[in-house]
């Protein structure tokens, strides 16, 4: 029987790809936003996404956990289609994704950022607050102490109790990332998780992802034990990010965008080298060189 299993489970998509997405359409009244896209993440991998400005990176991330619905293609994660569950159902699955503006709430401090990311917690169900008080006050403290080994881990442990607000934009993209790791997650969609932020930050922020990519992290949460560790030993990313240095340092494999079409994919020496990718490029500065002739405007407005 075990080896039955065994035998059924290599031919699995999961054991190799862990994110399929195939035929995906989207349209914005008359622009084709994603136009007949598909893309391909291996477990275990850190894959990236990148093309020019309104390539359709973002609404390609939208599509994966159904922000927004498909106009056609299917998604499977997993090995299970997930295109008709909801964005919130999808996050229970473990396919987790961040902003390209980070969305943290500015009122409340770092820690309660931290734990309103924590899923199916007893506390959730009016019945459970009141008849399984005990459960309840046990799993809001472990989620205490989860998020506070999280925080520590990225330098963020002085800044706990301060208004997420008071964090500089680079710290809020750090906090955004620290918050996935509260839901237990397979994969990480990081949009543009670089921007914005200053070098040595940026460097700090290439290093967390390579260690949760290699479970590493994990090792210093005292209070797991070891079926804990094991669900949450090696993190998928997929990554959309404009610094090629970044894409370069960090990636397996790298897909790449144009007006909503896949153009090229392949490890990431071969896809800095493509002519088809720098014409994509130089062809997008170009017009927006000529924009910012005509308007007198400068910059990509996100
Ligand atoms: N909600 C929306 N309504 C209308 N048009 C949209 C919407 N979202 C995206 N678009 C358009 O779809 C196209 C793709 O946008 P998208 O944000 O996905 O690009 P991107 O590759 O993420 O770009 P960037 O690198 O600048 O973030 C653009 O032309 C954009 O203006
Ligand atoms: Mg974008």
């Amino acid at each position: 029987m075990a080896e039955q299993f065994k035998q059924e489970n290599q031919f699995k998509p999961e054991n190799n790809v862990l994110l399929s997405a195939n035929s995906l359409y989207k349209s914005f009244g008359g622009i084709k936003a994603v136009n007949n896209a598909k893309i391909e993440v291996k477990n275990r991998s850190i894959t990236g996404l990148i093309g020019p400005n309104g390539a359709g990176k973002t609404t390609l991330f939208n599509l994966l956990c159904n922000f927004i619905k498909p106009d056609q293609g299917e998604v499977i994660f997993d090995g299970e289609p997930i295109h008709q569950l909801n964005s919130h159902q999808i996050a229970q699955q473990g396919l987790i994704r961040t902003f390209q503006v980070a969305r943290v709430l500015s009122r409340l401090s770092v820690l309660e950022n931290m734990l309103l990311a924590t899923q199916k917690q007893t506390g959730e169900n009016f019945f459970n607050v009141w008849f399984k008080r005990k459960d309840f006050k046990l799993e809001e403290k472990k989620n205490k102490i989860r998020a506070m080994s999280i925080l520590e881990s990225v330098g963020l442990i002085e800044k706990a109790y301060d208004y997420a607000g008071a964090l500089s934009g680079g710290q809020r993209k750090l906090l955004e990332m620290a918050r996935t790791l509260m839901t237990n997650p397979k994969l990480i969609l990081l949009d543009e998780p670089a921007a914005g932020v200053n070098p040595a930050l940026i460097d700090e922020i290439c290093e967390h992802i390579k260690n949760w990519n290699q479970g590493k992290i994990f090792d210093d949460i005292q209070d797991w034990n070891q079926d804990e560790k094991d669900e949450n030993y090696g993190i998928t990313f997929l990554i959309i990010e404009h610094n090629m240095d970044v894409i370069m340092s960090l990636c397996d494999h790298v897909w790449v965008l144009a007006e909503g079409t896949n153009l090229e994919d392949g490890n990431p020496e071969k896809v800095q080298s493509s002519e088809k990718v720098l014409e994509a490029y130089l062809g997008k500065n170009e017009e927006e060189e000529r924009d910012d002739g005509d308007e007198g405007k400068v910059g990509d407005g996100k």
